[in-house]
């Protein structure tokens, strides 16, 4: 059998997608050890989700760096230590810079809550509802230096509901957790 994949989960907010993943890690549904949760915003819930499961954080404010390339190059430094070969974006709302794209080339995967190439960047869900279509869904995608542009490995629809926002939003949060759980099996099992 072959070992586990150590991976990196980047997240900025709630983070219910680093929980789904967490847990998939430690029931075995998922062959990956999460051994570093990066974020951007040290006050943001899902540091204390990643505290709460013992896995290890590295929170990083952009603003203490000079530049995108010494903030990145900082997490760089703790994704090495880590031993981190995959980099798993899951509502991490920073565009990946040349020094983690270079360090990683192909190994970063990004979740968006919509049938990309539509309603790529924020509030994906708020533009769909807001243009007024009927289905929408989930993406999972290699990232490039693009917003939500790169190569696209699986996708997902799901009908918008009664025009709301928020029973939308809880219907792909649920695609979005099984959704990325399958893709990153597969992608690690290739
Ligand atoms: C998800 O909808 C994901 O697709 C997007 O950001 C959201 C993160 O949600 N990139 P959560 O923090 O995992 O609950």
């Amino acid at each position: 059998m072959i070992g586990k994949m150590k991976i990196a989960v980047f997240a900025s907010g709630s983070g219910s997608n680093f929980a789904a993943i967490e847990e998939a890690c430690r029931n075995g549904e998922l062959n990956a050890e999460i051994v570093l949760m990066v974020t951007n915003k040290p006050e943001a819930y899902v540091v204390e989700r990643a505290e709460q499961a013992g896995i290890p954080v590295a929170a990083f404010r952009p603003k203490d760096f000079d530049s995108k390339d010494t903030y990145e190059e900082a997490i760089l430094g703790a994704l090495r230590a880590a031993e981190a070969e995959w980099l798993v974006l899951a509502g991490y709302m920073r565009l990946v810079g040349q020094p983690l794209l270079t360090a990683y080339p192909s190994r970063i995967v990004n979740i968006h809550p919509s049938l990309l190439p539509s309603f790529p960047g924020k509030d994906a869900i708020e533009q769909a509802v807001e243009h007024g279509v009927k289905v929408t869904g989930v993406t999972v995608h290699l990232v490039d230096e693009g917003m939500d542009t790169g190569p696209i490995l699986a996708q997902r629809a799901v009908d918008v509901v009664d025009g709301d926002v928020d029973k939308t939003a809880e219907a792909i949060h649920a695609v979005e957790h099984d959704l990325y759980k399958e893709t990153l099996n597969s992608l690690f099992s290739r």
